[in-house]
């Protein structure tokens, strides 16, 4: 089928790349000149494990081709993605629409024969029928229908997510759509991934609840962490005898410095002001937004008490910045709060990140940048661990030690085991798990 992708972004892309490879034609469309150029000439903005390949290997093969007139890219497509920006409007948090309202006034000028329009980015309940209303009105003469099929890829894992879904969902309001539909996911369909066709408000609800009950998972163990350090319990075990528990599942049982990313951050309060505007308020979601925005601005003052209650005239390494490891993705990262705190704190920070300095240099201020996790370390009178690359779970920590004036770890992520840590001289703490010291 001939298929069209708004928004060449994390979402656009691989969901362009690995509709290309299911043998579809594909033409990935966005305003972003700069961006298309980049995609044309074999670069990739964004670090997405195995992008690159599965690009490069559908353009070759010429089912796979960018462009930044869309005019040109539409008129004969089966299919039209939505897959632009929904960003938290600043201010109130509604997810702001604008330029899902753009793509669909240009969809409307140029579709020609039945054409289905396809919601791919996380839009509030209700927007399928706005884009509906929008093209309707612009051409009361074209055939048409509007799904949604939001997408459930995780950073760093989205091509495996794309190919192997837990579920397709999907929102249609008529049945020709739901043959197109059929068709475009054929080869998940045969492999019997299953697929959920629901009526719009039901499909855009499901992403936002799912997304939801995500970040609620991951709150709820930050606080039963918090819990745990009162009463010397340990929440990594804590979390695996639930997780045993088939109703609640391993999964999310992370406790960490709290939630970041593209997704959850904005998803849970467009969810609150969706919940709000039709007087139905989902206050446990209130809840997530409000710890969450907490505990990550509570993460600094465990460094400042690791280090003795001050950071005057003290160096910190930094290791990571990313919102989660195997991504250069910075939005809503903890380190956007962790870093700024610890400089108003007197300390000079020095970060390492494998993939995401340059993205966070654009966001953090007087941070000096270090090669490798070792530069980072030397002569630093403390390191605080935000992000669980792999690059940082096996550390030489002998040489961590030789190489800090003092050495004080607070490791966010839960990376080592306190009693290795006491027994290598570390003065180690972490999240939601009992300090081992020996004198
Ligand atoms: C986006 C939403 O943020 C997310 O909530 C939704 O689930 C999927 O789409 P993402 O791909 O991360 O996720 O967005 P982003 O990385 O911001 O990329 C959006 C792309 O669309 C950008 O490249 C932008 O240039 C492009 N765009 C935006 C257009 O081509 N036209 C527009 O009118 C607006
Ligand atoms: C999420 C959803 O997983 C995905 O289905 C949706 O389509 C988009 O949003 P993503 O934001 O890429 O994906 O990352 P995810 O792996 O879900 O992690 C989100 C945040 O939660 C990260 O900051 C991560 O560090 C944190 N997290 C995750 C925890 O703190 N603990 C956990 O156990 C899991």
């Amino acid at each position: 089928m001939r298929v069209t992708i708004i928004g060449a972004g994390y979402v656009g892309l691989v969901s362009g790349a690995c509709f290309a490879d299911f043998g579809h034609e594909v033409v990935c469309v966005d305003k972003d000149a700069a961006k298309i150029r980049s995609l044309e000439a074999g670069n990739i903005p964004i670090f997405e494990p195995g992008l690159a390949a599965l690009v490069a290997e559908n353009v070759k093969a010429r089912r796979l081709s960018f462009s930044g007139d869309f005019a040109a890219s539409t008129p004969n497509a089966d299919a039209v993605f939505i897959a632009v920006g929904t960003p938290s409007r600043r201010g109130d948090g509604f997810a702001d629409l604008s330029y899902v309202y753009s793509a669909a006034e240009e969809i409307a000028s140029v579709i020609e024969g039945y054409t289905v329009i396809v919601n791919k980015s996380t839009v509030p309940v209700g927007t399928g029928a706005e884009v509906e209303q929008i093209i309707r009105k612009a051409r009361p003469d074209a055939g048409f229908s509007v799904v949604s099929n939001p997408e459930f890829l995780r950073e760093g894992a989205a091509i495996a997510d794309f190919k192997h879904p837990d579920r397709i969902i999907v929102g249609v309001e008529d049945d020709r759509a739901i043959q197109v539909m059929r068709e475009l996911y054929r080869p998940l369909y045969l492999n019997e991934t299953p697929m959920v066709f629901t009526n719009r408000a039901t499909s855009e609800l499901i992403k936002y609840a799912a997304n939801a009950f995500l970040a609620t998972k991951i709150t709820f163990i930050n606080e039963i962490a918090d819990l745990c350090e009162q009463v010397g319990a340990n929440v990594q075990e804590v979390a695996g005898g639930m997780g045993l528990d088939g109703r609640i599942g391993a999964k999310f049982l992370h406790a960490g410095p709290g939630y970041g990313g593209s997704c959850f951050p904005k998803d849970t309060i467009a969810l609150v002001r969706t919940a709000q505007s039709n007087n139905a308020p989902a206050r446990i979601v209130e809840a997530v937004v409000e710890i969450n925005d907490e505990r990550k601005k509570k993460m600094a003052g465990r460094v400042i008490a690791a280090c003795g209650g001050s950071l005057a005239n003290k160096t910190i390494a930094v290791l990571g910045l990313t919102f989660k490891p195997n991504t250069d993705d910075m939005r809503d990262s903890p380190s956007l709060d962790i870093v700024p705190a610890l400089q108003a704190a007197g300390a000079a920070i020095r970060a390492y990140d494998p993939v995401g300095m340059k993205e966070a240099a654009a966001l953090l201020d007087d941070v000096e940048y270090a090669e490798g996790p070792y530069q980072a370390l030397k002569g630093a009178d403390g390191v605080v661990i935000i992000t669980e690359w792999d690059e940082f779970r096996a550390l030489d920590i002998d040489r961590v030690k030789a190489l800090m004036k003092a050495p004080v770890m607070v490791d966010l992520r839960n990376i080592y085991r306190p009693r290795e840590m006491a027994e290598r001289g570390i003065d180690y703490h972490s999240i939601g798990r009992p300090r081992e010291i020996f004198e």
